[in-house]
């Protein structure tokens, strides 16, 4: 049981920034990462497909021995995350936007979020908002464009600055000093992000935390593996070809790509 891997998954390459977060935590872990690339963006789509392709995935990947789940992707934690706890026994991790982090560290009082349609209008995220924003104002901010700018490897340029730009500017003319990025692929546009806002914007995801949380849950079913760790195996629904050219940019790990028939 120790061995066996854990299983990740997204709409597509954004979870790769959970994936690098948890072999950087957990070495010793196996891991198995699918990329719903043929179906990304999750983020128009209705939940009920989301949930549809979540349970194809999740299932897959129990096929293949996985001892947990992450889902690494805010829009499916958002519309599946219960329906899949409800059905499997394995520990399953779900991502959220960092509204708590965030509203602890803004001194302005005022958050911004960056997200899907679909995480922002999920009653998830409204029950997130509930609990944690308090006196905070939370401004939110969908962003059509940047999942697929990061699926084709377009982490940088003119057209990645002008969607940042057109993005972030409500956020801050209405106040926000602090900027949460609500999807798994937003992580790899820091770089970019940070060059147009000023030095004193605060950006904060879940990636770290999600697998601070993988780690807790594997101690606590006493599953933690000793390793040493296989090389990651991923599956793509969408092209395998630019999956594997966009690794080295997202991933730079060792990693198998097949294609996934689910
Ligand atoms: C998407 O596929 O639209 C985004 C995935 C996410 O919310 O992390």
């Amino acid at each position: 049981m120790n061995e066996a891997p854990v299983g990740v998954f997204d709409s597509g390459v954004g979870g790769l920034s959970v994936l690098r977060e948890i072999r950087q935590l957990l070495p010793a872990e196996s891991l198995l990462y699918v990329a719903d690339s043929g179906f990304v963006p999750y983020g128009e789509k209705p939940p009920e497909v989301i949930c549809q392709r979540s349970r194809a995935i999740a299932e897959f990947l129990l096929a293949r021995g996985a001892k947990a789940l992450v889902l690494a992707c805010n829009t499916a934690t958002a519309a599946a995350v219960a329906d899949l706890r409800a059905r499997y026994a394995v520990p399953i991790i779900g991502m959220e936007p960092a509204v708590k982090p965030a509203t602890l560290a803004t001194r302005s009082g005022v958050v911004g979020v960056l997200a899907t349609t679909g995480t922002l209008r999920s009653a998830r995220f409204a029950a997130l908002l509930d609990r944690f924003a308090g006196s905070v104002t939370v401004v939110t901010q969908p962003c059509p464009g940047l999942v697929e700018s990061v699926e084709r490897g377009e982490l940088s340029g003119p057209q990645v600055s002008a969607l940042l730009s057109r993005y972030a500017q409500p956020l801050l003319e209405a106040g926000c000093d602090t900027l949460i990025l609500g999807c798994t692929h937003y992580p790899f546009l820091r770089p970019a992000l940070q060059q147009l806002l000023p030095e004193n914007i605060h950006l904060v995801d879940t990636g770290a935390a999600v697998a601070r949380q993988l780690r807790a849950k594997l101690t606590e079913h006493d599953a933690l593996a000793r390793g040493p760790a296989a090389p990651a195996r991923l599956w793509s629904s969408g092209d395998c070809a630019v999956l594997e050219q966009v690794l080295p940019l997202l991933w730079g790990g060792n990693a198998t790509v097949q294609a996934l028939s689910v």
